[in-house]
């Protein structure tokens, strides 16, 4: 069963929301609408986020993610469709009970994560279970837990002013996780961090994730974090979801010019995998000296061991069977997005 599933949500902003509805089903576009006052922030969005994915909403400011994501968490009621959360609408709770599951199964972090200056670290990851009145004791426990697993074992009794940007994120990170809640929303959490930190903070949530298996939905601005992070990934444009689907899907097949225009600076070479670009096994693969590398090798590592050699490169599945090929053009022909040149391997080859 599919965790999360948003169905035909709208959300229009003005007095006339549900007329507004009713003319973008007809075909009027936001500018239209917008003409008279009315602002479509999202329309017509559907798509399903299984447990244990990680589903990023990529789009420029003002496509509409923040509002989508205040939907799936009960902040905003969409003007039109449903949210299923385990099979229970969402948009059909009553405010006591949605309050009961936000503050359960839903956990929040945003991009400036405030932290209370009066509080600890360890207070301040306890705050979600506070609210839901967990005894201290068992509160400081979990909080203590996810502290832990957010890489600050031992910072609970600092303040948070004795905490760089990452770190401080971090303990908003732990909050989200002390209250066990399935669904993790967060909004641009890692846009306000350095390059480095934030390299960090990706790595720590795909670690995280390995062993937690929530559900989460992680939005961003930034197509690089994208491709990192998500299993699968919607690509909004003015409100609309214009293409969903894996990395490999928006890298290899983009749905039209504008997803083609954004992916235009992605590095391949490391989002896109050995399988992602191999032909059939040769003949000869498993007899000629072709060096071998797993199916999730990104290409720039592929790229180091094909300029090595002058076959092809053998790709090997999780029994250790050779299941594919790439030869060196191939890879080329992949990394380089014509006229461009290949960088990746000219860098690795030189
Ligand atoms: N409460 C509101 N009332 C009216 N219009 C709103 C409201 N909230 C958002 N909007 C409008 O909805 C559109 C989408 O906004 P939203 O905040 O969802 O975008 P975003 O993709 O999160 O942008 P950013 O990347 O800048 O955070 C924008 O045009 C915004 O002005
Ligand atoms: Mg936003």
């Amino acid at each position: 069963m599919s965790t999360l599933q948003a169905e035909h949500v709208y959300k229009v902003f003005g007095r006339r929301a549900d007329e507004g509805v009713r003319a973008l089903r007809d075909g009027a576009d936001r500018e239209e609408l917008r003409a008279d006052g009315t602002t479509a922030a999202v329309i017509d969005a559907s798509f399903s986020v299984e447990p244990g994915q990680i589903f990023v909403v990529m789009g420029l400011s003002g496509s509409g993610k923040s509002t989508l994501l205040r939907m799936l968490n009960g902040l905003l009621e969409p003007t039109a469709g449903r949210v299923l959360f385990d099979g229970q609408d969402l948009t059909a709770l009553g405010a006591g009970e949605m309050r009961r599951v936000r503050s359960t199964k839903i956990s929040m972090v945003f991009q400036h994560f405030a932290l209370f200056p009066h509080r600890d670290v360890l207070e301040n990851a306890a705050y979600g279970l506070e609210v839901q009145g967990v005894s201290r004791a068992e509160r400081e426990r979990r909080a203590g837990e996810a502290l832990e697993l957010c890489g600050l074992g031992g910072w609970e009794r600092s303040w948070p002013d004795e905490l760089s940007g990452g770190m401080q994120q971090r303990v908003g990170l732990a909050r989200a996780l002390a209250t066990d809640a399935d669904l993790l929303l967060m909004d641009e959490s890692f846009s306000a961090l350095d390059p480095l930190i934030r390299r960090d903070m990706q790595d720590q949530l795909l670690e995280l994730q390995r062993r937690l298996k929530k559900t989460i939905v992680f939005i961003t601005h930034d197509l690089n974090e994208a491709m990192r992070l998500g299993d699968r990934i919607a690509v909004m444009r003015d409100g609309r979801i214009v293409q969903q689907g894996t990395a490999e899907d928006i890298l290899t097949r983009p749905a039209d010019d504008y997803v083609a225009s954004f992916i235009q600076d992605v590095d391949r070479s490391r989002v896109l995998t050995a399988d992602a670009v191999m032909d059939e096994p040769t003949a000869d693969a498993d007899a000629c000296a072709c060096p071998t590398v797993p199916a999730d090798t990104p290409l720039a590592d592929l790229c180091a061991v094909s300029a090595r050699v002058p076959h092809p490169v053998a790709v090997t599945g999780a029994d250790g069977a050779v299941i594919g090929s790439v030869p060196q053009g191939r890879l080329i022909a992949f990394i380089g997005d014509e006229p461009r040149p290949p960088m990746a391997c000219v860098e690795v080859a030189a």
